[in-house]
């Protein structure tokens, strides 16, 4: 079995963190986050499905009582950049009154998905909402949104890997990684 094989090395991917730095970052957050929401027992909803190995692993890392919920937002199809309106596919199975929220995301990039869902979770009267990003795009921002845990900022970037697709591809590589001559 070769390097590509085991999804070690893609050749059009430059690992920016490697599976060793992604979890100790993600160990740290988890704990960070135990710390703030000891007592609790939030629950952390997780947008698929980038964020599917990020939700995984910060989950295991924070040492709390917690829930697992997941929901889908419309996908942006084979294109790398997104566009619209985001849209509801499928949703949480609980009520989120008066609970604590973590949202969990793999990448921010313009903001526009993390406002909607910030809109729709507050909207079932939620009693506080945190967002957990693996990944920050700075300079691609154009909404505005609070991040409370934020794994790394990173520029503007095309990242895969680690739950994070290019039309689907490179989710269960082990690491993040850039991926380079694409499209914009
Ligand atoms: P936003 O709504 O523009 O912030 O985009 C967030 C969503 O777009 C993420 O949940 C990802 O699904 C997708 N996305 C944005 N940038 C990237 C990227 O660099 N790699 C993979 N997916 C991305
Ligand atoms: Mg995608």
């Amino acid at each position: 079995m070769n390097h590509r094989q085991t999804l070690q090395l893609e050749p059009r991917v430059r690992v920016l963190h490697s599976a060793e730095q992604i979890a100790a970052r993600v160990r740290e957050m988890g704990l960070e986050i135990a710390r703030q929401l000891d007592g609790t027992r939030p629950v952390f909803v997780g947008v698929l499905k980038g964020a599917v190995m990020f939700q995984a692993d910060l989950a295991r890392a924070t040492p709390i009582d917690l829930d697992l919920e997941f929901l889908t937002l419309a996908s942006y199809g084979q294109k790398l950049s997104s566009s619209g309106t985001p849209q509801l596919i499928t949703d949480i199975q609980i009520p989120l009154a008066g609970r604590n929220v973590v949202l969990c995301e793999g990448v921010v990039d313009s903001g526009q998905s993390v406002s909607f869902l910030l809109d729709t979770l507050r909207s079932r009267g939620a009693a506080r909402i945190q967002v957990a990003t693996l990944l920050d795009k700075v300079p691609c921002r154009k909404i505005p949104v609070p991040l409370d845990h934020v794994g790394w900022r990173i520029g503007d970037e095309f990242v895969v890997g680690y739950g994070l697709d290019a039309a689907e591809r490179y989710r269960n590589l082990p690491y993040v990684g850039a991926l380079e001559e694409v499209e914009r």
